[in-house]
C-alpha cells in the first residue's frame, strides 16, 4: 500500500488536504480528506445584536458571501417569527440566482476544467477543424470563427514563449488521462478565457440589488433595503440585460462543453468513476409557480430514487469524534512524524470539519442531489433540461452520479436557473404593478422576545446550508452553521463511514502516483469551499431552535 498526499489542493476555496492509500495497481483503497484551517466566526457572533448577524456571518467565506448573509438574516427572522414581504423574497432570490450562475461558471471553467483540458495539446489544434468540432455540441457555438481560434492559439503560444504559463502553470500537462483532442482542448480553452470576462458581467447582477458584491449589504432583518432599485425600471432592465447575456453564454458554451466532456469521458462515466454512496439530500426551495418550487426537497438512500423520503430536520446530528475538537475546546493533534495525518486508530482526529449525519448516514448535497431529486419528483421545469442532456449524450440518469456527471448536473442546473430567472422577474413586475410595493415587515425591536431561537435551511450553489441562532436577552448567545462542504467533506466518525469526498475516491485508478490528476478531478467535481466547511460545534450539546446537536 502506498500513500499519496496532496496538500494543499489548489483551485478551490480554502485549505484542503487529501491522503489516499493505493494498492500496487494504483487503485485507491482508502481516503482521508481534511479541512486544514480553523475558523471561528461563531465566536465573533456571540454577544452581538441579532440584527447584525447577517453582515458578520457573510464573512464566513469570500465566495459564498451572499448565501451566509441571507442565511443568517433568515435564521434571525425565524427566531422572531417575522414573515418578509413577497417582493423582498423575490429580490433575495434574484441575488441568489445570479450567484448560482456565477459560482457554477467559475467552478466549471476556472476551478475544474483544467483537470480535463490539456493546454499544451490545444497548441496543436487546427482552427478550421475546431470550428467544425464545436458544431457537434451546439447549433450556434460561441465565438466560433477560425480567426478567433487562431488568435487564441497565438495567446497561448505567447504564454509558452515567455516561459510563463501564468494561470496555466503547474498543470499535469501531457498526462495520459487527458482524453480530449487538440481541437476539443482549444474549444475549452477559448471558453475558459471568455468565462473570465463573463465573471465580471454576472457579478453586476448580484450587485444591482445587493449594493455590491462580494459581500452585498441590502438584506436586513424583515426585508431588503434596495427599494429604489426594485422600483426603478432601468435597474430591472440592467438585471435582465445581464441575464440575457448569461443565458446566451450558458446555452452556447457551458451546456455544450458539459456535453463535450460527457462524450469524451464516456468510459469513465459508464465505469462509475467518482460515484459516492448514493445518499442525496435537498431541502428544496425558491418559489416558482403556485406550490411548485425551483428545487424539490427529499432524501435518497443508495440511489433508490423510487423511494424518496421527506426531509426531516430532526434527523440531523453532528459529531466530532474524529475532528479536532474535544469537550469545550479545540483539540489539534499533531501529525505523524512523516508529516501525514493521524488516521490509524478509529478515534484519531484528522480534520477541522465536523461530521454532520442525517439519520446516522453520510449525505451528498449539491447540484447533483438537487437535479436528481427534482427530476424524480417530476419538477416540470427541470425535466426537459435533464432529458435533453441525457438524450444528446446517450446517458442514463444514474450516470450523472459520477465525477463528470456531477459537472453535467451543475450545467443543467445553470441552464434551468436562467429560464427561471425571467419568470421570477415577471412576478416581481406584476407585484409592483398591482401596487404591492412592500419591502420590509415593520417591527419594534424592543418589543420582540428577549430570548428566541431560529434556524433556516437553504439550497445554495454548493448544496444545503443551515444556520442556527440562539438569542438571549436580545444578544446572540449561540450560533451554528452546517455548510454544503461540511456535509460532502465530512471526516469519518466512530461510525467509520466515509463522507462523499472520501467515498467517491475509493476505486479510482491513479495512472501516475507522482501526478495524481484523478484525485483532483474527483475532489474538484464537488466544488469544495473549505472556508465555509469549517465550523465549531456547540460542544455543550445545547438545543439550537428545534434542532439538537448530539453531545459527545
Ligand atoms: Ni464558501
Amino acid at each position: 500500500m502506498k500513500k499519496i498526499v496532496i496538500d494543499p489542493i489548489t483551485r478551490i476555496e480554502g485549505h484542503l488536504r487529501a491522503e489516499v492509500e493505493v494498492d500496487e495497481s494504483g487503485v485507491v483503497q482508502e481516503a482521508y480528506v481534511s479541512g486544514q484551517l480553523f475558523r471561528g466566526i461563531e465566536i465573533i457572533l456571540k454577544g452581538r445584536d441579532p440584527r447584525d448577524a447577517g453582515l458578520m456571518a457573510g464573512r464566513i467565506c469570500g465566495v459564498c458571501t451572499n448565501s451566509h448573509f441571507r442565511g443568517a438574516v433568515s435564521a434571525v427572522e425565524d427566531a422572531y417569527s417575522l414573515t418578509i414581504p413577497k417582493n423582498a423574497e423575490i429580490i433575495r432570490d434574484l441575488m441568489a440566482m445570479a450567484l448560482f450562475i456565477q459560482d457554477h461558471v467559475v467552478h466549471f471553467y476556472h476551478l475544474h476544467s483544467l483537470d480535463f483540458v490539456d493546454i499544451t495539446s490545444a497548441l496543436q489544434a487546427d482552427a478550421k477543424l475546431t470550428s467544425k468540432e464545436a458544431h457537434r455540441y451546439s447549433d450556434k457555438p460561441f465565438r466560433n470563427s477560425n480567426a478567433h481560434y487562431e488568435e487564441t492559439i497565438k495567446k497561448l503560444q505567447n504564454f509558452v514563449d515567455a516561459g510563463k504559463l501564468g494561470p496555466f502553470s503547474n498543470g499535469y500537462w501531457g498526462h495520459s488521462d487527458y482524453k480530449l483532442t487538440s481541437e476539443q482542448n482549444l474549444i475549452m480553452i477559448s471558453h475558459y478565457l471568455e468565462a473570465l470576462k463573463f465573471q465580471t458581467k454576472i457579478s453586476k447582477a448580484v450587485a444591482i440589488f445587493g449594493g455590491k458584491t462580494p459581500h452585498p449589504q441590502s438584506i436586513v432583518v424583515g426585508g431588503i433595503t434596495s427599494v429604489a432599485d426594485m422600483l426603478n425600471p432601468q435597474r430591472l432592465n440592467d438585471y435582465l440585460f445581464v441575464m440575457k447575456e448569461a443565458k446566451e453564454f450558458i446555452d452556447r458554451t457551458y451546456l455544450p462543453d458539459a456535453k463535450l466532456l460527457a462524450t469524451a469521458y464516456r468510459d469513465e462515466i459508464k465505469a462509475g468513476v467518482g460515484r459516492a454512496n448514493g445518499n442525496f439530500m435537498s431541502v428544496g426551495g425558491y418559489e416558482f409557480e403556485g406550490e411548485e418550487k425551483l428545487f424539490c426537497s427529499g432524501i435518497v438512500y443508495g440511489h433508490d430514487f423510487e423511494n424518496i423520503e421527506e426531509f426531516d430536520e430532526s434527523k440531523i446530528t453532528e459529531e466530532v469524534d474524529r475532528a479536532w475538537y474535544k469537550g469545550e475546546e479545540v483539540f489539534y493533534t499533531d501529525l505523524n512524524e512523516d508529516g501525514s495525518l493521524k488516521t490509524e486508530k478509529n478515534d484519531d482526529k484528522y480534520s477541522w470539519i465536523k461530521a454532520p449525519r442525517y439519520d446516522g448516514k453520510v449525505m451528498e448535497t449539491g447540484p447533483l442531489a438537487r437535479v436528481l431529486i427534482s427530476y424524480k419528483k417530476d419538477n416540470t421545469l427541470i425535466k426537459s433540461f435533464v432529458d435533453e442532456f441525457l438524450e444528446a449524450t446517450d446517458l442514463e440518469l444514474i450516470d450523472l452520479s459520477t465525477t463528470v456527471g456531477r459537472n453535467a448536473a451543475r450545467a443543467i442546473e445553470t441552464g434551468y436557473i436562467c429560464e427561471y430567472i425571467f419568470k421570477l422577474v415577471s412576478r416581481l413586475i406584476q407585484n409592483v404593478k398591482y401596487y404591492d410595493t412592500d419591502t420590509w415587515t415593520k417591527y419594534d425591536f424592543e418589543k420582540l422576545p428577549k430570548d428566541a431561537k431560529g434556524r433556516v435551511f437553504l439550497e445554495v450553489p454548493r448544496g444545503t446550508l443551515s444556520h442556527f441562532v440562539s438569542i438571549k436577552n436580545q444578544k446572540i448567545d449561540n450560533y451554528s452553521v452546517i455548510a454544503p462542504t461540511t456535509w460532502n467533506a465530512t471526516p469519518k466518525n466512530f461510525d467509520g463511514l466515509r463522507g462523499a469526498y472520501e467515498e467517491a475516491l475509493i476505486g479510482v485508478k491513479i495512472e501516475d502516483t507522482a501526478k495524481p490528476l484523478e484525485v483532483l478531478r474527483v475532489l474538484h467535481s464537488f466544488d469544495p469551499c473549505l472556508a465555509c466547511a469549517v465550523h465549531i460545534v456547540d460542544t455543550k450539546g445545547k438545543e439550537l431552535s428545534r434542532y439538537k446537536i448530539k453531545s459527545i
